[in-house]
């Protein structure tokens, strides 16, 4: 038997990637993945910017690159990010593969075993299994539809053994699906400073939007720039682009930095560069802009019809909210609920999504479900929201 780590010991499968085998099955609609549609992809669009490439830019596609990113995906990424108020000059910016991977090279720049961390609850899985992979003891605080708890934020700061980082995703959460408000991130901000615990801030979706009106609440709190906290931020060509990509990135404070690009250095040298080629032409093409607007009235239509499809079929006594934006929307069953029973009601009707102990830290709350409606269409979101809203009754009652 080989001897594994206990590191690795302490690592579970994730419950997304074991439904995704059946998501796979062609007759399981499924609302399980936080995966962009398909249909979506700008093909057309990357294919010409390729062509038009020089030979210089396509040889260097070809090729290593730099560990922090090519340095014109770096320009032109940095511009991006400026016009969204983000302190790029102040701070160091670094591609890294996907920005799962600036989950982990975070974790491991901050976590020894047993070290606590704080996250929310519900958290994304990802982050679970990055935290957890170093060792992590994850305290995780709930949300609500403003964001995280503060008076359990202010206790847990207050705690004699320290947590090495707090981690949030409060721009359409996933999986919880909502907004930080602009005054729970005042409170935020209020708890931490002077608090030596580095703020880890997700962003991977706050570009979709759905209206205008919530585009205040979008400001990062790394843009806000707040005094003696650490704001560490990322995000991800995922869900603007393609997963397939594998970019992300990380923008943080110089002493940060440097520890993160030495571990970037020994986890893979560099992120592709024949994907960073390709996301540095859609950038200055200006694609990026168009593209995302026209994805963004996309997932809103898809979002539109979910949430019509979820106000005729659920019963009163599942609490819910409507999406501003993002992928997800969030389902809560009465207390003792079990929403593995309903997932497996679901999948014999023929329709899939997560359930909620997956991005329960302690994977034991059950009670409540995700639901993606990114990878649907309206007549699939029809037709596959009543095959679950049945078995909750059939389960729940
Ligand atoms: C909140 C959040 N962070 C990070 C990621 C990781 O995305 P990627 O590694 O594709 O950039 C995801 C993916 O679903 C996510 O939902």
């Amino acid at each position: 038997m080989p001897r594994f780590s206990k590191s690795v010991s302490a690592l579970r499968s994730s419950a997304i990637r074991e439904l995704m085998s059946l998501a796979s099955r062609p007759d399981i609609l499924s609302f399980a993945g936080g995966m962009p549609g398909n249909e979506l992809f700008p093909i057309d669009e990357v294919e010409e910017l390729f062509r038009n490439l020089d030979t210089k830019t396509k040889q260097a596609a070809f090729q290593y690159g730099p560990t922090p990113g090519l340095p014109s995906l770096l320009e032109s990424l940095g511009g991006f990010l400026e016009r969204k108020g983000l302190p790029v000059k102040k701070n160091r910016l670094m591609i890294t593969t996907g920005s799962q991977q600036a989950l982990s090279i975070f974790a491991r720049a901050f976590v020894d075993p047993g070290d606590r961390v704080l996250t929310e609850y519900p958290c994304f899985i990802g982050a679970i299994a990055a935290f957890r992979a170093c060792g992590a003891e994850i305290v995780s605080l709930p949300v609500d539809e403003a964001g995280i708890d503060i008076a359990m934020l202010r206790q847990e700061v207050e705690n004699p053994d320290p947590a090495k980082f707090l981690y949030i995703t409060p721009y359409f959460h996933n999986p919880a699906g909502m907004l930080y408000s602009t005054n729970r991130k005042r409170k935020l901000i209020k708890a931490l400073q002077g608090r030596d615990i580095p703020l880890l801030e997700d962003d991977a979706y706050g570009d979709l939007w759905f209206s205008d009106e919530h585009r205040e609440a979008l400001q990062p709190i790394k843009a806000i720039d707040p005094e003696d906290i650490d704001v560490c931020y990322m995000g991800s060509f995922s869900k603007i682009l393609g997963p397939g990509l594998r970019l992300g990135w990380m923008l943080a404070p110089e002493a940060i930095y440097e520890k993160c690009e030495l571990i970037k250095q020994s986890a893979d040298a560099c992120s592709s560069s024949f994907t960073q080629v390709i996301a540095d032409a859609f950038i200055r093409s200006g694609r990026i802009d168009t593209y995302v607007a026209s994805v963004r009235e996309e997932y809103k239509r898809r979002a539109a019809s979910m949430v019509k499809a979820l106000r005729s079929n659920l019963p009163a006594y599942v609490r819910w909210n409507e999406p501003k934006g993002g992928f997800y929307i969030w389902l809560t069953l009465p207390e003792g609920a079990d929403a593995t029973e309903i997932l497996k009601r679901a999948i014999e009707g023929g329709a899939v999504f997560v359930t909620g102990s997956t991005f329960d830290p302690q994977g034991t709350r059950n009670n409540t479900m995700r639901l993606s409606y990114c990878n649907n269409t309206p007549e699939e979101i029809e037709r596959g929201i009543p095959i679950i809203t049945r078995a909750i009754r059939e389960v729940c009652g």
